[in-house]
């Protein structure tokens, strides 16, 4: 006998968030709410589930699953950090049912999200709370840090390295074998042909430096 999925609560009603309901839809998993701190957020609704408050609520629904919806690495952190600090929240981890990711080759960490037309073939690790957006690649050997947000279209070639918290932006490409440290940001359609030190924005093609973002 299977466990039927727990329900779901969203952090964060978002564009992003209102994407996280559609593939939770996609799953067969309810979604119950959103929690979110944006005032104008409150008492907002998207489909059959509306705003319950802001993120600490999350106490009064440990009987679901979570998942922060929130785009930025390091905001999602902080409030992954915020909601640890007083308890211990169960995060669900979500793969979109149009997205290729098998769990002999893959290990996806909770709270991590991949969503559909993403592949991820074989010996590739993510951590947890991950996403991996729309049309994704993710080539042998790779390992995404936890925390870290690629965005559609991006295509990462094999035995990649990309650490916590690192954001890689639209369509961006990255080489074979590189390694992408921790807090660093790829710009939208750079090709990436070297390693990227920590905490470093880069753009272009082939991606250059361009300056480094405060921890
Ligand atoms: C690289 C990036 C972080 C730089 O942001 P920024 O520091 O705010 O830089 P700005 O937008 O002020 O742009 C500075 C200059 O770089 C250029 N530029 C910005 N991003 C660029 C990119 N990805 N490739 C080439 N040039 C870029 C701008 O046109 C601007 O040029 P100008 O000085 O000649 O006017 C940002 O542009 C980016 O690519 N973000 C990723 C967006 C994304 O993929 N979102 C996913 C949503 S799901």
């Amino acid at each position: 006998m299977t466990t039927p999925p727990k329900d779901l609560i969203i952090i964060g009603f978002s564009g992003f968030g209102k994407e996280i309901y559609w593939l939770a839809s996609r799953l067969g998993v309810t979604v119950r709410g959103f929690l979110d701190d944006n005032p104008d957020a409150s008492e907002k609704s998207f489909g059959s589930a509306s705003v319950l408050g802001g993120v600490m609520q999350w106490k009064d629904y440990k009987d679901c699953d979570f998942v922060i919806a929130i785009g930025s690495p390091r905001i999602r952190r902080k409030v992954f950090d915020k909601m640890s600090a007083v308890g211990t929240p169960t995060f669900a981890t979500l793969i979109d049912p149009a997205a290729v990711v098998m769990a002999d080759h893959v290990s996806v960490g909770p709270g991590s999200v991949i969503c559909a037309g993403s592949i991820c073939t074989v010996e590739v690790d993510i951590g947890a709370h991950v996403i991996i957006n729309l049309n994704c690649t993710v080539g042998h050997e790779t390992r995404i840090g936890d925390f870290a947000t690629i965005a559609p279209m991006v295509a990462i070639s094999g035995n990649v390295s990309i650490g916590a918290c690192v954001e890689v932006g639209t369509g961006a490409t990255i080489r074979q074998g590189l390694t992408v440290n921790s807090g660093a940001m790829i710009g939208m359609g750079s090709v990436l042909t070297k390693n990227v030190a920590d905490n470093t924005v880069v753009f272009g093609s082939p991606a250059r430096p361009i300056k480094t973002i405060a921890e």
